[in-house]
């Protein structure tokens, strides 16, 4: 999962910041899917390279086929990296709470968490339970 995160890592688009990071999924059916961060002049619209590989992921395939059953996220950080929160609640939408997460730098200090770990109380599709329906509209 690393070594293929890593491997993803250098497709990153990083002109701006430098920064480049990779990321890689593995899903139930043994396949892994990567992504890499890829930013742009007006900067705001940068894509994280988690959110790189989940949309990737989801793109290609359907659920639900695409059951994540680990994530791995690599960057030249000084301690593992980070995932931003907006990749944290993409990831939730996604994974159960107790998919594994490995988070890395290039030092080989690796982080190991879950997705529920890295963000308690994510927004779930529940919470809209009591939103009116097209016909209450
Ligand atoms: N970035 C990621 O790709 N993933 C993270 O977990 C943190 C931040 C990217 C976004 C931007 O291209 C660069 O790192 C600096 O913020």
């Amino acid at each position: 999962m690393l070594h293929a995160a890593l491997q993803a890592r250098e497709n990153a688009y990083v002109p701006y910041s430098g920064f480049a990071v990779g990321a890689a999924l593995r899903t139930a059916d043994g396949h892994i899917v990567t992504g890499a961060n890829i930013e742009n002049a007006s900067f705001g619209l940068t894509n994280c390279a988690e959110r790189s590989a989940v949309f990737s992921l989801m793109s290609a395939r359907n659920l639900p086929n695409v059951a994540i059953t680990g994530v791995a996220v690599v960057a030249d950080s000084p301690d593992p990296v980070a995932p931003c929160g907006a990749c944290r609640q993409v990831l939730a939408e996604f994974c159960s709470p107790n998919t594994p997460v490995l988070l890395a730098n290039l030092h080989n200090d690796i982080k190991k968490t879950t997705v529920g770990e890295l963000l308690p109380g994510a927004f779930t599709p529940e919470q809209m339970a009591y939103a009116k329906t097209d016909s209450e509209r």
